[in-house]
């Protein structure tokens, strides 16, 4: 199954994204539908969650279909040497759609290759996070009025942040200004740099930027992926280098908000979170409102 599967956000282009926009602001109008009544969706998460995952669930609850699934690989046959595919083509079987989380990278596009349903990516290794892009276009949508000519700032762990390289791509059909602050080793991948010039689209990379903070539209930051690390050392050298405290925050523009993925470590500290700019908790929420459109849209009911 192929063509409706959620895998990459370009899956969906510029109308894709801007449809599941309008269905999710319907969803927050209107957001106890029981569109799913008879179906099952799978859950499979093969890696740690709690927005995702549990919004999902939400999501679905609301909806009034049902969920099959585990929350830990441990407790499915996998550790008694089941292959994915294995696991999927069964799993198949079982469900109407199945939403799944994987360590490695390329794991939701070989799944959706050989499932009889559609698969949604809630995350594949260091790779993609479409359905976290959704809702992070909706938040900005909806704090900034518009997706056009903003300018993004991307702070944190740009390298093994999956939630920032569905992004980059996402907005660049906006035309943004891209900054990108990082550590040396965490910098935003080439490729998606080359992505950002065969668009056309402006960005400027930084190792500092309490000096440009004036500057943001959005500040989008990330806490730096330890599960993603084979020496902790370098892990060591590259936390909490970047922390937001509510002191910076003097001289911004009014309509500057903070948006983080989720879960937080260090890199923003609590005094933020009274702040008018801070927008992550209501974030995690537009989760479940963007998720409802995305399995109502991905299983042809709107
Ligand atoms: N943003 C996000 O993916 O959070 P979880 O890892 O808790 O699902």
């Amino acid at each position: 199954m192929k063509n409706k599967s959620l895998v990459s956000i370009e899956d969906y282009g510029k109308e894709g994204m801007l449809k599941i926009l309008e269905l999710a602001d319907y969803f927050e109008k209107n957001p106890n539908q029981k569109i799913l009544d008879g179906k099952v969706i799978a859950s499979l998460f093969f890696e740690p969650s709690t927005r995702t995952r549990l919004s999902f669930e939400s999501a679905i609850n609301k909806l009034g279909g049902r969920i099959i699934g585990f929350s830990d690989a441990n407790s499915s046959s996998v550790t008694k040497g089941e292959s994915l595919k294995d696991t999927i083509i069964t799993v198949s079987k079982y469900s109407d759609l199945i939403v799944m989380r994987h360590p490695l990278e390329g794991s939701a596009k070989f799944a959706s290759e050989i499932s009889d349903v559609p698969i949604i990516n809630a995350g594949d290794g260091a790779n993609q996070h479409p359905t976290q892009t959704l809702l992070d276009l909706y938040s900005i949508y909806k704090t900034q009025g518009t997706l056009e000519n903003l300018n993004i700032f991307m702070v944190g762990d740009l390298k093994y942040g999956r939630t920032v390289h569905s992004l980059i791509m996402a907005l660049s059909h906006f035309n943004p200004t891209f900054n990108f602050i990082s550590h040396e080793k965490l910098k935003v991948p080439t490729e998606y740099k080359l992505y950002l010039d065969e668009q056309g689209i402006k960005y400027y990379e930084h190792s500092e930027f309490t000096d440009i903070i004036s500057r943001a539209d959005i500040i989008y930051i990330t806490r730096v992926q330890i599960e993603r690390f084979s020496d902790p050392l370098e892990y060591e050298k590259t936390k909490n280098i970047y922390v937001l405290k509510k002191e910076m925050l003097v001289g911004t523009k009014e309509n500057l908000k903070i948006l983080h993925p989720l879960p937080r470590v260090n890199e923003i500290s609590e005094d933020v979170d009274d702040t008018k700019e801070a927008y992550y908790f209501t974030q995690a929420l537009n989760g479940v409102y963007t998720r409802q459109a995305i399995i109502a849209a991905t299983l042809g009911l709107v």
